[in-house]
């Protein structure tokens, strides 16, 4: 099969390359374990891993790890040669013991290095899901790591609560959009931070108050519309410079909560704790497998709920063909992408 593959590091557009590559197959896969960079050999003390589906894949979602793992700037280190993306949907064409009542199937999964997403066969791993009802696959595509990242950073982490003032960074794209739409679900007042005038109108079509930082500085535009009172949480995908800066918009007990890099990693202030701040962390991973199950099947059924009422959406705002997937990465790595862009693989 043809896939996107890396075998460097760079910026996605040089090093990029459709090539040849091996279905992966069960036979293969039950040799196989999990690492934190994804797939590896089985070795002496290590279990197998055993929640995997092979996947005939529709379409694939693209997001800002598949720049920063091309470029080696990810926070966990991804072993060379891999296949490009994180999630997608597909029909389940081959699946371990424990999974098969999803075989032949249409899921939306997440798909863990080497065996990325933008490939005609991927491997889905743990979060597996039916496409929920009404889905279209492009919509799928794009919905479980933005809604679940969101769902864990906002709600279970950030424990947002109706009446609550929420700061979301880096609304315009797509685990910030996924976050907007759940805090305006659970009542709180949001104010979205985001670059140019398209994105400003995307938040507002969410529910959330922007700030556009390209017109006003964000701690004076944050203070401008909360009178000076602040704001209880910020979620943050983005840390960088705005991070060091933002705090002093929170108020006394207010939360920040890190969830992202897409401005890159920063050391925090240490005088957090003079302002009674709490600094909450909050990634999909790092339970034990077990417990990370039951978050993930609990955070999708409130996910799925929250569609149904028509309160949550999948924001894929783009579909490209297969042959696009360079350039589509190069606008996302350059801020020129909102929500989800998606890739129709079978093109
Ligand atoms: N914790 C987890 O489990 C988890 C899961 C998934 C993703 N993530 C992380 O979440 C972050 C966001 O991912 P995403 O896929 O949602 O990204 P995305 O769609 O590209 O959105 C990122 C947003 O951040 C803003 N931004 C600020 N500085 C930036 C910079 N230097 N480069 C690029 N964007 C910048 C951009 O908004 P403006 O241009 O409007 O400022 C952009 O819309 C990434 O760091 C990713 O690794 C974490």
């Amino acid at each position: 099969m043809k896939a996107w593959r890396v075998h460097t590091f760079g910026e996605p557009r040089d090093v990029l390359v459709l090539e040849e590559v091996p279905e992966p197959d069960g036979a293969y896969l039950e040799g196989m374990t999990m690492g934190l960079g994804g797939w590896e050999p089985m070795s002496a003390g290590r279990e197998p891993f055993t929640d995997w589906v092979v996947l005939a894949m529709s379409h694939a979602a693209l997001a800002l790890p598949d720049v920063t793992i091309a470029r080696g700037t990810y926070p966990v280190p991804v072993g060379r040669p891999y296949i490009v993306g994180q999630e997608g949907v597909g029909t389940v064409v081959d699946a371990a013991p424990g999974r098969r009542d999803v075989l032949g199937k249409p899921v939306a999964a997440v798909c863990i290095q080497p065996w990325g997403s933008l490939a005609p066969v991927s491997v889905g791993v743990s979060t597996v899901f039916e496409v929920p009802d009404g889905m279209s696959d492009v919509d799928a595509a794009g919905f479980l790591i933005p809604g679940h990242t969101a769902y864990h950073a906002a709600i279970r982490r950030g424990g947002i609560t109706a009446g609550e003032t929420v700061v979301v960074l880096g609304a315009g794209g797509g685990v910030g959009s996924a976050m907007v739409q759940l805090a305006v679900a659970h009542g709180a007042r949001v104010i979205a931070v985001v670059g140019g005038a398209e994105k400003v109108a995307f938040c507002q079509s969410l529910g959330a108050e922007v700030v556009d930082h390209q017109a006003v500085d964000v701690v004076e535009g944050v203070r401008a519309l909360t009178d000076s009172q602040g704001v209880d949480v910020v979620l943050d995908p983005v840390q960088g410079e705005v991070a060091s800066r933002i705090r002093a918009v929170l108020r006394p007990d207010g939360r920040h909560v890190l969830c992202g890099h897409a401005g890159g990693l920063q050391a925090h202030d240490p005088d957090f704790y003079l302002y009674n701040h709490t600094l909450v962390g909050a990634t999909l991973g790092s339970y034990p497998r077990h417990e990370m199950r039951r978050l993930t099947e609990e955070t999708h059924a409130a996910l799925v709920g929250l569609v149904a009422d028509g309160r949550y959406r999948s924001t894929v705002t783009r579909c490209v063909t297969f042959d696009q997937v360079p350039d589509a990465l190069t606008d996302l790595a350059a801020r020129r992408t909102m929500g989800r862009v998606v890739v129709d693989v079978r093109t």
